[in-house]
């Protein structure tokens, strides 16, 4: 039985990475330790076998916590827990720095304090900063670390934590960047799940600037199992691009949605341009592909339609999280604790 510390499991890439890896493989047992944030949403994980997913309500910068909630035979964390949403990093910085810097050393000084075999950090292509328009140029691994946001400096961060505390402690860690993801269960902050909620009631969908902002997408799913992978096969003291080489301008992604939706193109409304917006992220996978045997399985047709389902299909799902109703999920499962 191989045992996994997953951070941030009840978000959205977090609870389909736990759901996965707890369908493919059976002699797997997770425990799940996240603070639930606004983010965190237990319905994501309703189902699973309590026997072999334990869920700890914990803070990864409180080190105490975590070193109680980390058992000493644990084969590698998953640090998925971070402050994910651009957005809120322009509004407020702090919590980004806390939880993806300050949590990230946090997880390392546990890691090597309880001798866990392996360290994944789950970044993102953000941490590269922007590609210019129509250009063919593309992330690569060896792309320089350029973050426009706040929220991408905060992931750049901890990239060079995790970096450090190989090079000075020997900590065996890699590191995936991946790019937009969408799928299932995503909070509906973020640009796909939004415009298909606003779509579904006939709100207007707001899209910033020109709407030519390029973004790579992926399917959550397919992300995931290049996070395993990296596990299994990337080598200590790498980084992984991860992307389906599927660039999408935004207002093409908000079309089709509307499209699948039979929903009138007069429901967008231009909206002023986010501040310091990246204009394209386009990723090159070849490493990816080549030392972790990954490739993506889900086209971009099949997993938006699949999406748009998911989110039709569970309403309930859409309006806990609107109404912030998903918050008392806890306290009438767990009680107050
Ligand atoms: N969503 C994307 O498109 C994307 C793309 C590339 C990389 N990533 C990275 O993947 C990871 C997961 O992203 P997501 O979209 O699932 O995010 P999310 O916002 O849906 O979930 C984040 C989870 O982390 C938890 N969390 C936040 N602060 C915490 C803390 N201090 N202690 C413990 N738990 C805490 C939240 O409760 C939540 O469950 C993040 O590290 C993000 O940077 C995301």
């Amino acid at each position: 039985m191989k045992t996994f510390f997953v951070t941030g499991g009840a978000g959205f890439i977090g609870s389909a990475f736990i759901r996965s890896l707890l369908a493919d493989d059976p002699n797997v047992r997770i425990i799940n330790y996240d603070s639930l944030t606004y983010a965190g949403n237990l319905e994501n994980l309703a189902g699973l076998d309590e026997n072999r997913h334990v869920f700890v309500n914990g803070d990864i910068c409180d080190r105490s916590s975590v070193l109680a909630a980390l058992p000493d035979d644990v084969d590698a964390i998953f640090n998925f827990a971070a402050e994910s949403h651009v957005d809120r990093s322009i509004t407020s910085a702090d919590e980004f720095l806390r939880t993806n810097i300050i949590g990230t050393q946090v997880l390392l000084d546990a890691a090597r304090a309880k001798g866990v075999r392996r360290f994944v950090q789950i970044s993102t292509d953000e941490v590269m900063g922007s590609l210019p328009d129509e250009s063919d140029e593309y992330f690569t691994e060896s792309s320089p670390l350029q973050p426009n946001s706040p929220y991408a400096a905060s992931k750049a961060s901890a990239e060079f934590i995790v970096r450090a505390a190989i090079e000075t402690f020997g900590v065996d860690a890699v590191i995936t960047r991946c790019g937009n993801n969408y799928g299932p269960r995503q909070f509906p902050e973020k640009l796909i799940p939004l415009m298909i909620a606003n779509a579904m009631n006939d709100e207007p969908l707001p899209v910033y600037g020109d709407g030519k902002n390029v973004r790579d997408w992926i399917y959550v799913d397919d992300h995931c199992r290049a996070i395993w992978l990296a596990y299994e096969n990337g080598r200590s003291g790498e980084a992984y691009n991860i992307g389906s080489r599927n660039e999408q301008y935004n207002i093409d992604v908000v079309h089709a949605i509307l499209d699948a939706l039979g929903k009138p193109y007069d429901l967008i409304r231009y909206v002023t341009d986010r501040l310091g917006h990246d204009r394209r992220y386009a990723i090159d996978p070849t490493k990816a592909e080549t030392e972790l045997g990954w490739k993506p399985l889900t086209s971009w047709e099949d997993g938006l339609i699949g999406t748009i389902d998911w989110y039709r299909n569970n309403q309930p799902w859409v309006e806990h999280v609107r109404s912030g109703e998903y918050r008392e999920y806890y306290r009438r499962m767990y009680g107050e604790v």
